[in-house]
């Protein structure tokens, strides 16, 4: 049954723990209620769809209606003795989906332990850490074209994922409403171990297997990234920044101790929570908005922040980025 609530806050429903309102706001079990929706609003309203607000920040009320796909389902579609073929709903939780994987001994996403989210919500930006990235074992996805109104299985190939990057944020942006994710994952997994210290980390445990790798990261992510159940952020706010091989050599005339990791011949990404850092802004605080102590890349929400508190900190750290490096860093965060 679909149920409008109205004036409804939207705090629960975003990690940074903002409170605004939006005008309507309902959950979608199923395609049908998503396209009932959808019919019945958009044509009056402006909408959103939001998963689990981990990768949001809202700057003020939503005048509109607010939905979210809640289709769940884990199904094994295909199996055979190299690979599973997994189609999860839109409205699973990520790490409940990389928990499940790990029980059932398939391989491919322990890597991505613990990123908060929606599995529906994990191409559109290709979700990646420790040395993996979501594209790697994504299949097809399944979305309703808002155009057409007709369904549409978009093949890995054709998503034109890159870092933090897809079809989804570009040519098809405001077009699609993702219901379901259909996963490769294998039977004979082979670790990546290759991030900072997750090697290390996960031999500690004795044996590398998935359990020991998923707890791994776990701990890593643990030690460094604040659970926003305490304290409101959403992860890296900015992307890490890729730039030209001469403008590197040229800020580490400045600066030799730069980290940066070669993209190609002519790029080097540098990592933004670095150059946030030298710009003196790691644990800095401005009323409830701050900088997360531990990772420069962090901003926080220390209390009852405005969007446009969070809004303003970041834009006062991309000017002084600009400012001692050149560089423009660019929100990783969707801006409403
Ligand atoms: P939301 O924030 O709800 O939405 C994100 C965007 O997708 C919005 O533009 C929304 O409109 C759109 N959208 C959501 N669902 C749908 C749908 N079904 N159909 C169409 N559009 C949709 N990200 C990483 O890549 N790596 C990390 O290591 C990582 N670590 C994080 C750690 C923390 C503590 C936090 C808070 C966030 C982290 N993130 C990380 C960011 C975040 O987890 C991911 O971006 C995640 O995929 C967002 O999922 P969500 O369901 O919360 O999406
Ligand atoms: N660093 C600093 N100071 C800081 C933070 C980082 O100097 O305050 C430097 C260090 O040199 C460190 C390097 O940056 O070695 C990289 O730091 P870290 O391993 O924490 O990773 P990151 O580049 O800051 C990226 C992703 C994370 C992902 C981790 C692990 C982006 C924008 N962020 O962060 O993803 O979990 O790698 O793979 O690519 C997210 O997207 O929300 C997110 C958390």
């Amino acid at each position: 049954m679909i149920i409008i609530k109205e004036n409804y806050s939207i705090k629960p429903h975003n990690t940074l723990g903002i409170d605004v309102k939006a005008r309507y706001f309902t959950k979608t079990e199923t395609l049908d209620e998503l396209k009932e929706v959808l019919e019945g609003y958009r044509e009056y309203f402006p909408f959103l769809i939001i998963g689990e607000g981990s990768n949001i920040l809202f700057t003020r009320d939503f005048n509109g209606i607010i939905i979210q796909p809640a289709i769940t389902g884990v199904t094994i579609i295909e199996n055979d003795s190299e690979h599973c073929i997994v189609e999860v709903g839109a409205g699973e939780n990520w790490d409940d989906f990389v928990n499940w994987s790990v029980e059932n001994k398939l391989g491919g996403i322990e890597n991505l332990s613990l990123i908060p989210g929606s599995a529906g919500s994990s191409p559109i930006q290709n979700i990646g850490a420790y040395g993996v990235e979501v594209k790697d074992v994504i299949h097809s996805v399944k979305y309703l074209d808002l155009e057409t109104f007709e369904t549409v299985t978009l093949l890995n190939h054709d998503c034109q994922f890159g870092y933090r990057n897809s079809i989804f944020k570009n040519h098809l942006k405001n077009r699609f409403v993702i219901y379901s994710v259909v996963f490769s994952l294998c039977h004979n997994p082979v670790f990546n171990t290759s991030y900072g210290n997750l090697q290390a980390e996960a031999e500690k445990s004795g044996e590398l297997n998935l359990q020991t790798m998923r707890d791994a990261v776990i701990r890593i992510r643990r030690s460094k990234l604040p659970d926003p159940k305490v304290i409101g952020n959403a992860g890296s706010f900015f992307k890490n920044p890729v730039v030209e091989v001469a403008l590197s050599d040229q800020i580490r005339v400045k600066y030799p101790q730069m980290p940066s990791y070669p993209v190609s011949e002519e790029f080097v990404k540098i990592p933004a929570g670095w150059l946030i850092e030298q710009c003196g802004w790691k644990g800095k605080r401005t009323g409830k908005a701050g900088v997360h102590e531990k990772q420069a890349l962090v901003l926080v929400n220390y209390g009852d922040a405005s969007g446009t508190d969070i809004y303003d900190l970041a834009m006062k750290i991309r000017d002084s980025v600009f400012t001692e490096f050149g560089i423009r860093l660019e929100p990783e965060v969707n801006i409403i």
